[in-house]
């Protein structure tokens, strides 16, 4: 099928790759022209696994473009998928305007029937909203709207893209549901299809509902710490009950990210405005704030005067195998400790190139773990990358200037590194 996809940012790339790679013609479209030179020159505006090769792949099997021109999508394409960034906006709603812009530009040249589908995250009725747009700016002009959204995780997006959990698929007639499930026919995942409103619905639901967990293991590590309980072993034993399931119970730092913090605070604006005061996200949001807060707490423990000492800072990606630092919780608490007067030598696998745009004062960017070791009065973990795990950690111990290891992550193992002469703090382990 032919294919146009608006908006070529996390989303936008790696969905538009992924169905080429199930045999779809893949036009992505983005108004950022130096975006689309570099893709056209082969160069990824991000970092994600698998992702550079795959689009070489179907370059050259002409089965994926690129352009600056909507018109150039919507004349060949059966299918028009946007995918463009819904930010906060300053009232904490989600920000429509991208979304606005782009439907006025489709009715100018929408002539004969296309399915338009949505695909970024957004509040209840936006597709409503779609529709009387084209249906004002396109008149008489035959399309079907269809909610389809998205539920890749970065870091894994090409697979969580290539074999979902689920495909939910919000529809207002047959015809739409036919030609969705075409698309979809290669797909080896269950395919649940509903009205617009709560494919809407799900996604902002499940976005909240994993954060929600993140957040009680954040508040469960909190209560361990209290009465020397051990937050993985609770998690673990938590996770083992099928009802509630093992994933997303990982205690640490809190959630970061482009999508949670925005969408949480969207969902509760939205429930607020059609008449539900929803504030268990509230709470959400209040316990993943303080948890970096409560982190930062345990590093003044260690080191008592922050200001004028050295930290080694390991990772400032929001998550491992990504170079996204939005909303990064690593990057956020890097911040605070500079405020305080630290000094950084940090480190981090993919995100230095975007975090030295914005961190700066006192940071030493390292070619290292080690180098951010050396001489620095304690080593922080900020972000879990796996690389960590693996450290040479009796050479870290002569690097730094006190064995003192604090680790936002939970990555390493407090018993062993106690043996081996550390001042190990974790999250909810004592
Ligand atoms: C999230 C959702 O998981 C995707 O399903 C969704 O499609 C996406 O948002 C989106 O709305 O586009 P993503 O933001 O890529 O995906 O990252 P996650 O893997 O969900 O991690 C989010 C944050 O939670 C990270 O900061 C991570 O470190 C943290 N986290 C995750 C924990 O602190 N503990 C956990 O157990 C899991």
């Amino acid at each position: 099928m032919k294919i146009a996809i608006i908006g070529t940012g996390h989303v936008g790339l790696i969905t538009g790759v992924c169905f080429a790679e199930k045999g779809h013609q893949v036009i992505c479209i983005d108004n950022n022209k130096k975006k689309i030179s570099q893709l056209k020159s082969g160069r990824m505006p991000i970092y994600e696994p698998g992702l550079a090769k795959l689009v070489r792949r179907h370059r050259t099997k002409k089965r994926i473009s690129f352009s600056d021109r909507i018109r150039d999508g919507i004349v060949s394409s059966e299918i028009i998928i946007i995918a463009v960034g819904t930010p906060l906006a300053q009232d904490g709603s989600a920000d429509l305007s991208y979304i606005e812009g782009v439907c006025y530009e489709i009715a100018r040249y929408l002539k004969e029937y296309r399915v338009i589908i949505e695909k970024s995250t957004v509040p209840v009725a936006t597709g409503e909203r779609i529709k009387k747009i084209l249906m004002k700016y396109a008149p008489g002009v035959d399309f079907d709207m269809v909610s389809n959204p998205e539920f890749l995780q970065e870091g894994k997006a090409i697979q969580t893209t290539l074999f979902p959990d689920r495909i939910v698929i919000g529809v207002e007639n047959a015809r739409a549901e036919t030609i969705m499930r075409r698309l979809y026919k290669d797909f080896k995942a269950p395919i649940l299809v509903t009205d617009l409103a709560s494919a809407e619905l799900i996604k902002h639901a499940s976005n909240s509902f994993l954060a929600m967990k993140i957040s009680y293991i954040n508040a469960v590590a909190r209560i361990c710490e209290l009465v020397k309980a051990d937050v993985t072993k609770v998690a673990h034993g938590m996770g083992l009950d099928k009802r509630i399931g093992a994933e997303f119970l990982k205690a640490g730092i809190g959630y970061g990210g482009y999508c949670f913090p925005k969408d949480i605070a969207a969902f509760a604006r939205f429930s607020e405005q059609v008449g539900y005061d929803f504030d268990l996200l509230q709470t959400v949001r209040r316990i993943n704030e303080t948890q970096r807060d409560y982190f930062i707490k345990k590093i003044e423990e260690e080191l008592w005067i922050v200001k004028g000492k050295t930290i080694g800072f390991l990772g400032l990606a929001f998550k491992p195998q990504t170079d996204d630092i939005r909303e990064s919780p690593a990057l956020e608490i890097a911040r605070k400790l500079i405020e305080l007067g630290a000094k950084l030598r940090t480190y981090d696998p993919q995100a230095m190139p975007n975090a030295k745009q914005v961190l700066k004062k006192n940071t030493k960017y390292c070619r290292s773990p080690y180098e951010a070791a050396r001489r620095a009065h304690c080593l922080v973990i900020a972000t879990d990358w796996s690389e960590f795990k693996q450290l040479d950690f009796r050479r870290i111990k002569k690097l730094l200037l006190h064995p003192t290891i604090i680790d936002g992550r939970n990555m390493l193992k407090p018993q062993q590194m106690k043996k081996l002469g550390f001042v190990y703090r974790s999250v909810g382990r004592v």
